[in-house]
C-alpha cells in the first residue's frame, strides 16, 4: 500500500473507491480540469468509481504510486497526484487539482514533496512531466518544482478523442552515494579540508577529526580503528565514517559520521548519532536530504537501530530543516554553555 506523505497544508494518501463521490464533484467532472489532461470528464460517479479501480490494479502492478491530495485544514480530496514509470528509468509525474483550488501553490507544495519521497525514499533520479501548450500554469509548477523544459510533442486523449500540443520538462537529480573512505580518496579529500579552511571555516563536521590531523594515512587508520568494538579508542565511541560521492563525477560532496550508539554525555546531549556536513561549494543542492536517508537506511538495516538522535542549534536552519525533512520530531530544546538553543531530535526507523 502507498505511504501516506506530508507538507505543511497537505496530506497525501491513497485514492480508494469511498473517494469517487468527492472526485467526481471536485474534478473528475469538470472540463476546464479535463480539458488539458489525457483523461476525458468522466459522465457519472460509476465511471470514477471504475477509474479509481484500475488505477489501484495498475500501482499494484507496475510499481506506479498515486495519491489524493488532501486538504488538512476540513480533510477535503481537491485532486490527485501520481508517477508511473516511463521511458529508460524514468518516472513521468502527472497531476489534477480541483478548478477552486487553482493559483494557491497547492500542487507546488504537493509535487514538491513527491518528488522528495520518491527521491530519497524510492531511489528514483530522473523524471519527466509534460503540460499542454494552452495550459501554462502547469509549466510554472513544473520549474518551481526544478524541472527543465526539452521540448514540444504532441498526446492524445486516452479514449482517443482528440489531440494536443504538449511542452515536456525533464528532471535530473544527481545521485549521490555513501561510501566509505580509502587510499583512493586521498588528493580529493585534502582538497575537500582545504575547501572548508579556505572558506573561513575553521572546524569540518562529521569529518572524525580530519580537521585535525595533516597525515591522511594515519587518518585512515583511526577511521579503522574506531569503526569497531574491540579497537576503539577508549573515549570513543563505535563510528563509521563515510563520505557522501556524487556518482556523475565521483566527487566527495560530504561526510557523514555514523556513531553506533550514545556512549557518551556529548553524544547523548548534542552531537546525536548521526554527524553531517556539505562541503561549501556544493550546498543547497538536496545533497545531504540525500545522505541523511541513506544513513537512516544504514542505521535500520546494518546497525539494528529502532530510532536515531540528532542535534543542532536552532540557529542553524539547513540542518534543521535537514532533521525535520527526514521525519525528526523535536524531543527538546536547551540553552547550550555557549548561550545558543541546542535542539534534540529523534527519527524513527
Ligand atoms: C546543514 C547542511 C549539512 C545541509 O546540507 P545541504 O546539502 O545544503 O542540505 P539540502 O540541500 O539537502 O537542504 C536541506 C534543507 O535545508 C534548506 N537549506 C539548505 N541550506 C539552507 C540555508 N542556508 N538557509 C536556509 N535553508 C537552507 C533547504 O532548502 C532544504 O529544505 P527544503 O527541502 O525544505 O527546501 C549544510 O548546510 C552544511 O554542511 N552546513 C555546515 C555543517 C553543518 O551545519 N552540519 C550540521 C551540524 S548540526
Amino acid at each position: 500500500m502507498i505511504e501516506n506523505i506530508e507538507t505543511d497544508r497537505l496530506v497525501l494518501r491513497e485514492i480508494t473507491e469511498d473517494d469517487a463521490e468527492e472526485m467526481y464533484k471536485n474534478w473528475a467532472s469538470d472540463d476546464e480540469v479535463s480539458k488539458y489532461v489525457r483523461w476525458s470528464t468522466h459522465k457519472n460517479v460509476e465511471e470514477t468509481k471504475e477509474y479509481i479501480k484500475a488505477e489501484q490494479e495498475r500501482c499494484k502492478n507496475q510499481c506506479c504510486y498515486n495519491w489524493g491530495i488532501v486538504l488538512k485544514e476540513n480533510q477535503e480530496l481537491i485532486g490527485a497526484i501520481g508517477a508511473f514509470p516511463s521511458e529508460d528509468n524514468i518516472y513521468e509525474l502527472g497531476y489534477n487539482i480541483a478548478k477552486k483550488h487553482w493559483n494557491k501553490g497547492i500542487t507546488t507544495e504537493a509535487l514538491k514533496r513527491v518528488l522528495k519521497y520518491l527521491i530519497n525514499n524510492k531511489g528514483m533520479y530522473r523524471f519527466r512531466c509534460s503540460h499542454a501548450v494552452l495550459n501554462p500554469a502547469s509549466g510554472a509548477v513544473m520549474r518551481k518544482a526544478g524541472f527543465k523544459y526539452s521540448h514540444d510533442d504532441s498526446a492524445e486523449k486516452f479514449d482517443k478523442s482528440r489531440c494536443f500540443d504538449i511542452k515536456v520538462y525533464y528532471l535530473d537529480i544527481d545521485k549521490v552515494k555513501l561510501v566509505r573512505p580509502t587510499e583512493e580518496h586521498k588528493k580529493e579529500i585534502i582538497e575537500y579540508k582545504e575547501e572548508h579552511f579556505n572558506n573561513g571555516e575553521t572546524r569540518i563536521h562529521a569529518c572524525s577529526k580530519l580537521d585535525k590531523m595533516d597525515n591522511y594515512d594515519e587518518w585512515l587508520n583511526l577511521l579503522e580503528r574506531n569503526s569497531k568494538k574491540d579497537t576503539v579508542q577508549s573515549n570513543w565511541t563505535v563510528t563509521t565514517q563515510f563520505l557522501g560521492v556524487r556518482e556523475k563525477d565521483n566527487k566527495i560532496v560530504g561526510m557523514v559520521n555514523i556513531r553506533h550508539e550514545l556512549t557518551t554525555d556529548f553524544l547523548k546531549n548534542y552531537a546525536g548519532h548521526i554527524g553531517y556536513g556539505i562541503r561549501p561549494t556544493e550546498r543547497k543542492k538536496g545533497y545531504m536530504t540525500q545522505m541523511l536517508a541513506q544513513s537512516l537506511k544504514y542505521c535500520k538495516n546494518e546497525l539494528n537501530l529502532e530510532k536515531v538522535m540528532l542535534g543542532c542549534y536552532k540557529e542553524n536552519v539547513a540542518s534543521r530543516k535537514t532533521i525535520v525533512n527526514a521525519g525528526g520530531v523535536l524531543e527538546r530544546e536547551y540553552q547550550a554553555d555557549d548561550g545558543k538553543i541546542v535542539q534534540i531530535y529523534w527519527i524513527e526507523l
